[in-house]
């Protein structure tokens, strides 16, 4: 479902009432609501505003567990890294205990090495038997101008290691390793939800959602929960080219 709204507040309103809901509704069910963040410059106002007055008491924070769809191959107080940014801005002022947060360790150094680190980490902590994915309850995801969503850039390896929960990532535009969930681990998930504000993301999401299927080119076309909702939250900056 996509729902579009007239500025980045009401956008992110509707992102924290919706983030709130799902994780009520997991706690109720399960005792626990598991999350995986984005990165990038999109969602810090959303973590900022769940973090605020407005949303830090409607859910008892100490019952939800964080994860990372993806991450910059840097080190944790990187001013790059996607850890940091939630850390700065959502988890540190929720006052989350470290226990509750799994971030990519990326001080192990090489790529290949942190994925399967984190790998580990999440079958741990689900309980995974081989073969089997985890199901988060909600991944929050964003999308670049050139179709890539988490780490899964366009023409890139990790595009098919379909096998894998999280992986290493070359990409050769960047000249460097990320670190990303997989689609399988993405379309596993209860939950996901895109967030894309401004006029830069017009065009691709035009290309993604409109457009004709072409998942090498527009990774983000790969999306597709096998039980589960996808929900895009755009402005109406980033929508102005949509039918
Ligand atoms: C990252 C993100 C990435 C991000 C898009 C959009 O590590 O950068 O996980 O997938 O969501 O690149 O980035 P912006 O939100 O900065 O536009």
């Amino acid at each position: 479902m996509i729902k579009t709204f007239p500025d980045v507040d009401s956008l992110n309103q509707f992102a924290a009432e919706t983030f709130i809901e799902i994780a009520a509704q997991a706690i109720k069910d399960g005792g626990k609501f598991t999350v995986a963040l984005a990165g990038g410059s999109t969602p810090k106002s959303l973590y900022q505003l769940l973090a605020s007055e407005d949303f830090r008491a409607q859910i008892d924070w100490q019952k939800v567990f964080f994860f990372f769809g993806d991450e910059r191959n840097v080190l944790p107080d990187s001013e790059e890294s996607n850890y940091r940014m939630a850390s700065e801005n959502l988890l540190k002022p929720l006052q989350v205990a470290e226990n509750q947060s799994f971030r990519w360790q990326t001080e192990l150094g090489d790529a290949e090495k942190i994925a399967a680190n984190y790998e580990q980490k999440i079958k741990t902590f689900f309980n995974l038997k081989e073969n089997e994915f985890p199901r988060f309850d909600l991944i929050l995801l964003g999308i670049g101008d050139d179709g890539h969503t988490a780490s899964l850039f366009p023409f890139t390896k990790a595009l098919h290691k379909t096998e894998k929960i999280a992986v290493a990532n070359w990409v050769e535009k960047l000249q460097t390793h990320r670190l990303t969930f997989t689609f399988t681990t993405i379309n596993n998930s209860s939950n996901v939800i895109f967030l894309a504000h401004g006029a830069t993301k017009a065009e691709v999401l035009r290309e993604v959602l409109e457009g004709s299927f072409q998942p090498e080119k527009f990774p983000s076309q790969n999306v597709e929960l096998k039980n589960g909702s996808l929900l895009w939250l755009f402005d109406e900056k980033a929508a102005q080219n949509l039918q």
